[in-house]
Formats: structure tokens, sequence, C-alpha cells
């Protein structure tokens, strides 16, 4: 195995490759006021979700977590969001489903301070922390949400007894993520032996795929504004850019995006 796959499998060193990677795309990208990093959603037919026309340019990052996050209602809910990356779907979520409080997490300190700059909204706050530490007593929060974020984590396992701690029994895990084909097993085995139950799951390949078809185009404008020239391949990749890397293995099942709805038991 070459060294860059050896230094690759280690979780510390991927995670340390997070670490540098998303404060350094905050720093460009909030010159621009990006407030999503993920791959995007849509169905088909596209739903008429009603948005201010403030979230109109980010409609297919809103429909991801309105997607997610509506599995239950969160209305005068205590809600966690562990990886809140930009916060523009914390901000969403408060502003649209009214839960009682909103706490967005997330390992990146200058994303943090983005979002608190950037989303001045009664009862939503953010926090930086990690998501296998997270640093909440027990039973917090009615429910956790989490989109795109889990596949940086070094131990999902970790992560997922971290979520089961700081859910009151009862309490609900809104979760989106993707893995390629050959760790899926490994994937659902964590789901399976965590301390949550699973009440539903669907695959939203195609609904992701339109997504990305969708923000294609203005992806690409941010990469060549924001990103020097060698590092174009990985932003496209990174962004989901139609015929990426990404964007191809989703189009030929290679990996699996999926939502899921677990519950403490
Ligand atoms: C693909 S982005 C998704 C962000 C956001 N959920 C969204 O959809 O716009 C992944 C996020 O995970 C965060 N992250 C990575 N490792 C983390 C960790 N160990 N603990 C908390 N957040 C982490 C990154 O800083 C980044 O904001």
């Amino acid at each position: 195995m070459p060294l860059i796959d050896h230094l690759l499998a280690s979780a510390a060193v991927r995670k340390k490759i997070w670490q540098l990677w998303y404060p350094f795309l905050t720093r460009r990208l909030q010159r621009d006021d990006v407030l999503f990093l993920n791959y995007a959603f849509e169905e088909n037919p596209p739903r008429a979700l009603p948005l201010d026309p403030a979230d109109e340019p980010n409609r297919a990052c809103i429909q991801l977590y309105h997607h997610v996050a509506t599995q239950i209602d969160l209305r005068g809910k205590t809600v966690l969001e562990v990886s809140c990356g930009h916060g523009g779907g914390a901000s969403f979520l408060t502003r649209t489903l009214r839960p009682a409080r909103y706490t967005g997490l997330d390992l990146n300190p200058r994303g943090i301070a983005f979002c608190r700059e950037r989303h001045r909204v009664d009862g939503l706050t953010f926090v930086q922390g990690d998501a296998e530490h997270l640093p909440f007593p027990a039973g917090a929060f009615d429910a956790v949400v989490n989109v795109e974020a889990s596949h940086c984590y070094p131990s999902l396992p970790r992560f997922l007894s971290e979520v089961a701690r700081v859910l009151r029994p009862g309490g609900a895990f809104l979760y989106a993520d993707f893995r390629f084909n050959s760790v899926i097993p490994e994937w659902d085995g964590s789901l399976a032996s965590c301390p949550l139950t699973l009440r539903a799951q669907r695959e939203i390949n195609a609904e992701v795929l339109r997504g990305m078809n969708r923000n294609s185009e203005r992806s690409m404008q941010l990469i060549v504004r924001h990103l020097p020239g060698f590092l174009h391949a990985l932003g496209r990749d990174f962004a989901g850019i139609r015929g990426s890397r990404i964007y191809n293995a989703i189009e030929r099942d290679e990996l699996s995006y999926r939502s899921y709805l677990l519950e403490k038991r």
C-alpha cells in the first residue's frame, strides 16, 4: 500500500486533515456568505417548500435539512446539531420549525465564529466542540441532528454512544450521511450495535444527485474563485460537481447516501 494510503487509513491523520481543511474553507467561503457545506437534495417532482427570498439561493441544501429534520416534530424541543458547519441549516430549522432551543456544534473554531456573527436568531447558539466528546450532560436534548458529517469522525461508534448519552430516553437522532459500498457493512454494524433503535432508513441517492445537479454551476464558480488551481479537482469532488468522482459514484450506486431516524431506548 502506498505511504499516502497508509496515512489516510489512520483515523488520527484523517481528523487532522479535516481540522485543517474546514477552517481553510471557512476563511475563503465566508467572503461569499456560503452557509451550507452539503451535497443537497431534491425530490422529483421538487417539493414546493415555501422559503424566504433570502433562503432561495440555498434551496437544494435546505431541502436536505428539511428532509432529515422533519422526520419528527421539533416544535418546542431542545435540539443539538453536531457538525453544523456554517450554520445555514441550524438557522433555517430554528426559524421555521420553532424548537425551544437549538445548539449548533462544530469542530471548526473559525466556522463557529462565523456562525455566531452571521446567524442571530432567537433560541439559537453555537459551541465549538468534538462529535466524539460532546460538552453536554446526559439527557440534555430531545433531538440530535447530524447532516453529512459522520464520515469525518475517527470513530462512528464513539459518536453514536455520545448521541445516545446526550439524548433523553425517547429522544430522536435525525441523521444523514453517505458511505462507499466497501464500508457499508461496518456502517450498518455500528448502527445496529449502538444504544439507539432504528425507526426509519431511506436511501436518497437519486435526490442527492438532483441536488448536486442543481448546485453544480454555482459550486464550480466558488471553486474557481476561491481555490488555487491544484485544488480544483479536490474541490469538484468535495462540492459534488456534475461529473466529479463522488457524483459518478452516486450515479453508479458505488456509494449509498441515506437518511435515518433512530430513537434513544
Ligand atoms: C460536509 S460538512 C457539513 C456541514 C453541515 N452539516 C452542512 O450540511 O452544511 C462536515 C462538517 O463536519 C465538521 N466536523 C468534522 N469533524 C468533526 C468532529 N470530530 N466534530 C465535530 N464536527 C466535525 C466539519 O468541521 C464540517 O463543518
